[in-house]
């Protein structure tokens, strides 16, 4: 007999496209050659010692579930988080999640039925694709440029693709995969953009302590008028380099869609309640100082990825203002191709360098097919030697097209 049918929701679902070069990279590790990944968003930064003190300090006999929302000592201390930073959040705007992941999808389900549709400006986060389908959400992608520093296209482009199905638009900032960092002016143009045409305003803020050259970052929760579009997607895996932890939050003004991912949450119970104790003492005694010094960390590597990368034939990119990413043209003929080719066929002094190839960043085939992703996570001297053997790759590369 017939095995029963899966789902379209099981069989469309992508493969994330940052982790399916893995098998590749593993068999040249085999061979012997050394691989520097900057081709996946892990931070080599320790996770703060005040993590492991707060989490081993509490030993419950009985590990137990904790609200659905959060335990109040994390939505509080995340909302000293906000505080400090200026805005103006309470413990009833914050509901704890499973990682910023759950968030965007929480986020997602609450303010679209299916087929609901959600603009979002491409290249982005390639995981937006897979949380749109668990959500059964449709997501409408406008393009940006490299020539522009992937920043946002004319109103015209954006409202041009908004209709009667069109609940939200999603931004990411700063960007991950561009290292774009939005301008007031830009928040502004949006917000107007989601009154006029009546939208929920979706932003992942991961990566909002990650600004550059003295930026200072905007929060969507800062738009005045905005209290009831507003829905933030946040979390701890960058900011304190706890990826593993798998907690983030939502931070929303709007009670009925407060109340409704809170609904959702009772769904599935409760985030890790362990990790929360963790984070909520991180939160309250990690400050501007230790951001600060993880920013200038994340900057010193962005100006090696300049230095070493600007200039060379064919390479073409704007300096990235945040977070720790890069999308950048490349001299290729495809990017997934030489993606591939870095770890099957080359090595330069038994290394290569793993990057992530753009396309799966991009909605519109046939986008992104000469860049790649950087994500700079590793130490200076490590990205200098990383990106000395990808400019020997690019050289050699039997593809190698100058435009
Ligand atoms: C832009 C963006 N949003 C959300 C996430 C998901 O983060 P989390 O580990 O909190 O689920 C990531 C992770 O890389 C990200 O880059």
């Amino acid at each position: 007999m017939a095995s029963p049918a899966v789902s379209s929701r099981a069989r469309l679902i992508q493969a994330s496209p940052i982790r399916k070069l893995t098998p590749l990279a593993d068999a040249a590790k085999k061979r012997g050659i050394e691989v520097f990944h900057l081709n996946i968003g892990q931070p080599d930064i320790p996770t703060p010692s005040d993590y492991w003190d707060a989490m081993s300090r509490r030993t419950p006999q009985v590990l137990a579930y904790g609200p659905s929302v959060g335990i109040p000592e994390l939505r509080q201390g995340i909302c000293s988080y906000y505080r400090r930073a200026g805005i103006d959040v309470q413990p009833a705007n914050v509901m704890v999640t499973s990682g910023g992941s759950e968030a965007v999808i929480f986020a997602m389900m609450a303010v679209c039925d299916d087929g609901g549709e959600v603009v979002c400006f491409e290249p982005f986060y390639t995981n937006y694709n897979g949380f749109a389908t668990m959500a059964g959400v449709k997501l409408v992608p406008v393009s940006s440029r490299v020539e522009d520093g992937f920043h946002l296209p004319p109103d015209e482009a954006i409202e041009k693709v908004i209709n009667d199905r069109t609940r939200a638009i999603l931004i990411c900032n700063p960007n991950n995969p561009t290292g774009t960092v939005l301008t007031a002016g830009e928040l502004d143009r949006l917000a107007g953009i989601c009154t006029r045409r009546n939208l929920f305003l979706l932003a992942d803020e991961v990566y909002r302590d990650f600004t550059f050259d003295g930026r200072v970052h905007k929060s969507t929760l800062e738009l005045a008028g905005m209290e009831d579009r507003v829905i933030v997607m946040d979390s701890i895996s960058k900011r304190f380099s706890s990826c593993g932890a798998r907690l983030g939050n939502i931070v929303c003004r709007n009670a009925e869609a407060m109340d409704g991912m809170g609904r959702f949450g009772q769904a599935r119970l409760c985030p890790p309640t362990l990790a929360q104790y963790g984070a909520a003492y991180m939160y309250e005694n990690l400050h501007e100082e230790y951001f600060a010094d993880v920013a200038r960390t994340y900057q010193n590597r962005r100006d090696v990825l300049v230095s070493e990368l600007e200039g060379v034939e064919g390479v073409f990119f704007l300096k990235p203002e945040g977070a720790f990413y890069a999308t950048i043209r490349i001299p290729v003929d495809d990017s997934d191709r030489f993606a591939a080719w870095m770890l099957d066929e080359f090595s330069f002094d038994r290394m290569t360098t793993m990057v992530a190839p753009a396309a799966g960043f991009y909605a519109t085939p046939g986008l992104g097919t000469d860049e790649i992703r950087i994500a700079y996570v590793l130490k200076e001297d490590n990205m200098r030697t990383a990106l000395a053997v990808l400019r020997e790759g690019l050289k050699a590369y039997p593809g190698r097209k100058v435009r």
